[in-house]
């Protein structure tokens, strides 16, 4: 609890403002970055742009913003074709006109169901997939039974998902990066959901090696940070971008 009597919370307070929502609004200093000769040097492990960017549509649900996607397609500099099989809103796509990099963008909403059986039908090779799924059914999306927020149990779930990153390996070029945003929560019956330990261990199975650092995303703007609840919980802030890379040699 914030109190101005509680001598561990005292530096924190001083170095607070408060919001016009009358809640306090704490500064956390973050570590240095080191110089490198990345393209994008404010791009690190811990991501906190303020500003979403001017890319999809806020109202959609789940939309996150297209700064994120334009720092890392910056990063990597893909040659090829980018993908974003969960399109939602269509941030990526947006993303990517700007860059003037070529972009097909897909969503269960166009019909495409990127966890199908058969692949990416017809699709060509990419560079690099963005992939930002349903955190399970933390929200849903539509009233399609393939969209993968509307399985019924976590293994039904974990099944489709693992048809995903089987899907994004056939689609890849050698060397193609696979970027997925995912976040754990706080299922109605489930409890915990470890999603992105998940994220990780189906897509090694599927044959992805992990690139780089993880990319920790400080929810900035999420709505529940807005709410008030009655229970006691460590809050979560932030989801993970996850980075793969299909190995050069299978
Ligand atoms: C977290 S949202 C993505 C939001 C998007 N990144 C944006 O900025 O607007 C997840 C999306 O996955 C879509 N979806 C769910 N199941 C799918 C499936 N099996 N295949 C393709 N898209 C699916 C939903 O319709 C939803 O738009």
């Amino acid at each position: 609890m914030y109190t101005a009597t509680n001598p561990y919370y005292t530096a924190r307070v001083r170095s607070a403002s408060i919001q016009p929502t009358g809640r306090r609004h704490v500064w956390a200093k973050l570590p240095e970055v080191p110089i490198t000769s990345s393209p994008v040097p404010h791009l690190t492990s811990l991501y906190h742009f303020n500003g979403a960017g001017p890319y999809g549509s806020r109202k959609w649900p789940g939309n996150c913003g297209g700064n994120l996607i334009k720092d890392l397609l910056l990063y990597f500099q893909p040659t090829g074709i980018v993908c974003d099989p969960f399109a939602g809103s269509g941030t990526c796509k947006e993303v990517c006109d700007e860059l003037k990099l070529p972009c097909m963008s897909f969503d269960i909403h166009t019909g495409f169901d990127a966890c199908d059986p058969e692949g990416f039908s017809r699709s060509p090779l990419f560079d690099l997939i963005w992939s930002h799924p349903p955190y399970w059914r933390m929200k849903e999306y539509s009233r399609d039974r393939r969209d993968l927020s509307r399985c019924p149990t976590l293994e039904a779930f974990l099944i489709r998902y693992a048809q995903f990153f089987r899907n994004c390996f056939a689609s890849l070029n050698a060397g193609g990066k696979l970027c997925v945003l995912m976040g754990d929560y706080f299922d109605r019956d489930g409890g915990y959901i470890p999603l992105v330990y998940h994220t990780k261990r189906l897509a090694f199975a599927a044959g992805f090696k992990q690139h780089c650092t993880d990319i920790i995303r400080f929810s900035h703007g999420a709505s529940s940070g807005k709410k008030t609840y009655t229970s006691s919980f460590i809050p979560s802030l932030h989801d993970v971008v996850a980075v793969f890379e299909k190995p050069m040699k299978i």
